[in-house]
């Protein structure tokens, strides 16, 4: 899966990808990630990107040329790349965009600053806009970042196992169960019983159990979409009655 960001900022770019998981992905060319400077685009020996807003306001507007130029670059290598740009006016982003966005092979990152781009870059160049949530950044960098941390590790072997990714918060619509590791006991807090006991059913029930319940009590809204057995539908009654 290719990654190409448009950005005033590739710098930004530089250490997030050498570490960890994606770094091991990128080395194993899973997953490549390449940073293009609009600014190399821009027309003229200044190399402006940016300008007032017709009609007046506050703050800069970035250009259409230069982005125009970069995406085209990009789309002669590869006319099928998607262009996604990155903003508070998008569609939220949430688990099913980032499995539908995993299952393309090349995306176009577009990073704004300033007061936004060039409406005719959203009209000409742009496939889909996305939020990473209802705040504004100073720019869309760090919003590239986390689409292409959240679409990365659903490419087939960037995580250890694809079964990981399945076992998220989200796949299912709820959320994930505690976890523990050793020390069974951690200033008189111990890790429950059933955890203990090798009891493979009676742990998938608690984990079950605890999903539910943890759902349930932070994220209710999550239960209408969530495909719930019968069994499920019975232990989660009891958690409402029990109300714990
Ligand atoms: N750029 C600025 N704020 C943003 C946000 N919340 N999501 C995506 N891009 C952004």
């Amino acid at each position: 899966m290719r990654f190409d960001i448009l950005t005033l900022f590739p710098e930004m770019f530089s250490s997030p990808f050498q570490e960890s998981i994606l770094a091991k992905a990128i080395e194993k060319g899973l997953i490549e990630v390449r940073t293009i400077n609009i600014r190399d685009f821009a027309l003229d020996k200044h190399q402006v990107v940016d300008d007032a807003p017709y009609g007046g306001g506050q703050g800069m507007v970035m250009k259409v040329e230069p982005i125009a130029r970069a995406i085209e670059q990009v789309k002669m290598e590869n006319p099928s790349a998607w262009t996604v740009y990155l903003t508070p006016e998008g569609k939220p982003l949430n688990q099913e965009i980032i499995k539908e966005l995993s299952s393309r092979s090349h995306l176009i990152l577009l990073c704004g600053r300033y007061e936004g781009v060039d409406e005719r870059v959203r009209q000409l160049f742009v496939d889909e806009e996305i939020s990473i949530g209802d705040y504004v950044l100073t720019g869309g960098e760090l919003a590239a970042m986390v689409l292409i941390d959240t679409v990365s590790r659903l490419v087939p072997g960037v995580l250890g196992s694809d079964k990981s990714a399945e076992e998220d918060s989200f796949f299912g619509s709820l959320l994930e169960y505690p976890q523990y590791t050793r020390p069974a006991s951690f200033r008189n807090h111990e890790v429950p019983e059933v955890l203990l006991s090798g009891n493979h059913q009676a742990i998938s029930l608690w984990r079950r159990e605890e999903s539910l319940r943890r759902t349930w009590l932070r994220r209710p809204e999550l239960l209408n979409k969530a495909s719930l057995s019968e069994e499920d539908k019975k232990i989660l009654e009891e958690i409402i009655q029990n109300k714990s």
